[in-house]
């Protein structure tokens, strides 16, 4: 099967509220409000079920903090709970301390604002209803918001209000902490439980930045894969640190970007676990996800929700493991 990075592109979920490439990286920093909707109703629910008398909510990825404040306005007792919103790049830890967001029409959260009359589903109502609970509406502010840098973005229609402009509510930004760090510390990350476990550990759509797995060859430093980078090793260690992190009952919740759950074989890789995905670009795809291996192989986790994700070819989706759960 010949793939093209314009198949898996198109393929693959749209993140444009906060459009941005790590310069250092060239990997993607992007989000949006309520971005995988589904996947973080069941984990509020989940949550709110097995910790309801608070917990610590540690989000990792957490980009400009689109997530979090999501998260945040969809738990029915949010003052229970210490989230935080954690990521290594500074840019989007300043931006989310600074708490101005813009919401264009035609973004994947658009129908927050919904300025193009269109029909919204019964969820998209709920949450448009949830997202005025934590922001206010404020004129275009002065300061540059990176997610609207294009020209699109800056585009006017007479009569037409294609963006919007937000601010967190204080008592919001007073509960949710933005800062600066990397999921591989997440064991001396300081939480306010008194066992010093957590009930979630989100890192949505990240795990590819952690192994490289450079599976769309989009981006920049997609032209050489590194072969020598050990995924499987990354992603058992990742898995033994959220697994130390988590009280019983806890969740790992991960994203449904298509590099999240296939892996390009790297130079450990047996040769009899690889299958031949790409031959223009020489790469071997692994025969099993090594994030679902480390994490069935530490014996007490369980799939607790799983999404449709697309294969390379974009015509078949699969369904695999979203979030996992700590049962003992
Ligand atoms: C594509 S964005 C995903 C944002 C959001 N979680 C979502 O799904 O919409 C990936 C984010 O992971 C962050 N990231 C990369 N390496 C990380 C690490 N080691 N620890 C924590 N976050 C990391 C990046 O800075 C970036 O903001």
């Amino acid at each position: 099967m010949k793939i093209t990075n314009n198949f898996i592109y198109r393929n693959s979920p749209s993140f444009t509220s906060y459009n941005k490439l790590n310069p250092k990286t060239n990997l993607s920093v992007s989000t949006s409000f309520y971005h995988d909707f589904p996947a973080l109703q069941k984990a509020v629910d989940i949550i709110e079920k097995n910790f309801p008398n608070g917990t610590d909510i540690l989000i990792y990825a957490g980009s400009n903090g689109e997530e979090a404040i999501s998260v945040d306005s969809m738990l029915k007792y949010p003052e229970k709970y210490n989230i935080s919103s954690i990521d290594p790049f500074k840019e989007a830890i300043d931006y989310a301390n600074r708490a101005y967001y813009g919401v264009h029409a035609l973004d994947d959260d658009g129908f927050l604002i919904n300025t193009m009359g269109k029909t919204l589903t019964p969820e998209q109502l709920w949450l448009r209803s949830n997202f005025y609970k934590n922001v206010e509406k404020i004129p275009k502010p002065k300061q540059n918001l990176n997610n609207m840098q294009d020209e699109i973005f800056n585009i006017n229609f007479p009569g037409l209000e294609i963006q919007s402009y937000y601010k967190l509510k204080p008592e919001v930004k007073q509960r949710i902490k933005f800062v600066r760090g990397d999921i591989r510390n997440i064991n001396s990350f300081p939480v306010q439980t008194e066992n010093g476990k957590v009930g979630a550990v989100f890192f949505r759509n990240a795990l590819y930045h952690l192994t490289k797995n450079d599976l769309t060859g989009i981006l920049k430093y997609g032209d050489k894969p590194n072969m020598n980078i050990n995924k499987t090793e990354i992603l058992k260690n990742l898995a033994k640190d959220i697994n130390n992190k988590l009280d019983i009952g806890g969740i790992f919740v991960m994203g449904n970007h298509t590099q999240e759950h296939f892996y390009i074989a790297d130079k450990y890789t047996p040769i009899e676990n690889t299958v031949l995905f790409d031959a223009k670009r020489n790469i071997r795809l692994m025969t099993f996800p090594p994030h679902i291996k480390a994490f069935l192989e530490l014996g007490n986790f369980e799939q607790v929700f799983e999404e449709a994700i697309r294969d390379f070819s974009g015509q078949t989706s699969l369904t695999l493991p979203i979030i996992w759960k700590k049962i003992k």
